[in-house]
């Protein structure tokens, strides 16, 4: 068996082939996202910051922020690169909650920092741990709902998150590119001085290719500070991609209701199919992923794959050695079949 790696199978199709890999939706943008592109002309170099319409559109969906606190980046990816890279200093240790996303570590460290990890109990934050370390470290990573678990934090936790790091004066980077698609309960939007929220149109808008995401602090100095950095690094985002950013906030919010509406359906299927199975896993409460125990998960993953045309993701790359991730970003009757197949290789096991 060669090493597994995400690379191996991030955009990988094929006849047959089914993919609970990539966390990317399946469900078609809104039409208004794309109807622009026939008649855009305006391809200049672009403010570093975000074009100024859709940075006025975000703070008005933000209550209290103003486009000053916003800046537009290519995803929620490199808004984590900036930031990361933008708080603190070589050696910071930066706290995140296990299972963590998968490229939260390499981020830390490619930026030379420590990721300091802190213990989940079924994928919620164990909070005296929390309290133990957060005292060693320079800045949190908070990330509800979560890929990989799909769970969310209880609004009592990520209050007295909001409240330590506010008193300890360190960065809370809140990822929240799930925040619409939860099933049981609103967001809780993390909020504080030295809070930085990251978001994304890749995953509530299917953007996912197009690269778009934001991120914006009430932290001006910070914001100014990412702003600089990121003029010698990719410059302006996409010009054109913001136009469909942009677009995409006028998109009435029943659009995202009735895509809860799928994702739920989903989950109801998945999660009943696998504890049929006798899996051992968490309800997702949000995101789209499951985290099923199993044994020997590396055979499992490239068995699934090489016999059973079946693409799922190793846990050890999400801190989750034990277990295995399903992205259900699949239609009803493929994620069936695909519990037939597991089925089918837990039998012979
Ligand atoms: C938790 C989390 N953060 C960030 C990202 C990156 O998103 P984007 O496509 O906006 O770069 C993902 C993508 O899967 C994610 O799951």
């Amino acid at each position: 068996m060669r090493n597994l790696s995400p690379s191996m199978f991030i955009g990988v199709a094929g006849k047959g082939v089914l993919s609970f890999g990539s966390g990317q939706p399946d469900l078609p943008p809104p039409t208004e996202v794309y109807s622009c592109l026939a008649n855009y002309k305006a391809f200049k170099y672009g403010l570093i910051a975000g074009e100024t319409n859709l940075r006025e559109a975000l703070a008005k969906e933000y209550r209290g922020y103003t486009k000053d606190n916003f800046i537009i980046t290519n995803g929620a990816s490199e808004a984590l690169d900036l930031v990361i890279r933008a708080v603190g200093k070589p050696n910071d240790n930066v706290l995140l909650h296990t299972p963590y996303y998968y490229s939260y570590r390499p981020l830390v460290e490619m930026n030379y920092r420590k990721p300091l990890f802190v213990r989940t109990y079924k994928g919620k934050i164990d909070i005296d741990d929390f309290e133990e370390n957060v005292h060693k470290a320079k800045a949190v990573l908070i990330n509800s709902p979560s890929n990989p678990t799909g769970r969310i934090q209880e609004i009592k936790t990520l209050k007295i998150i909001e409240k330590m790091t506010d008193d300890l004066n360190i960065p809370l980077i809140s990822d929240e590119v799930y925040k619409d698609l939860i099933y049981e309960r609103e967001n809780y939007m993390l909020s504080g001085r030295h809070v930085i929220t990251i978001n994304s149109f890749s995953k509530t808008f299917s953007m996912c290719g197009l690269r778009i995401g934001y991120l914006f602090s009430n932290d001006k100095s910070l914001v100014q500070k990412i702003i600089d950095m990121k003029s010698h690094t990719s410059m302006n985002t996409s010009i054109i991609t913001q136009e469909m950013a942009y677009r995409a906030t006028k998109v009435p919010r029943s659009f995202v209701k009735s895509q809860v509406r799928i994702w739920k359906e989903r989950r109801n299927i998945i999660y009943r199919g696998m504890t049929e199975l006798g899996l051992d896993l968490w309800k997702p409460e949000g995101a789209f992923y499951v985290l099923p125990k199993i044994k020997k998960p590396r055979n499992f993953v490239w068995d699934m794959f090489k016999k059973h045309k079946v693409i799922t993701y190793l846990g050890e790359w999400f801190g989750a050695p034990e277990r295995v991730r399903f992205s259900y970003a699949l239609d009803t009757d493929k994620i069936e079949e695909g519990l037939k197949r597991v089925k089918k290789y837990l039998e012979k096991r």
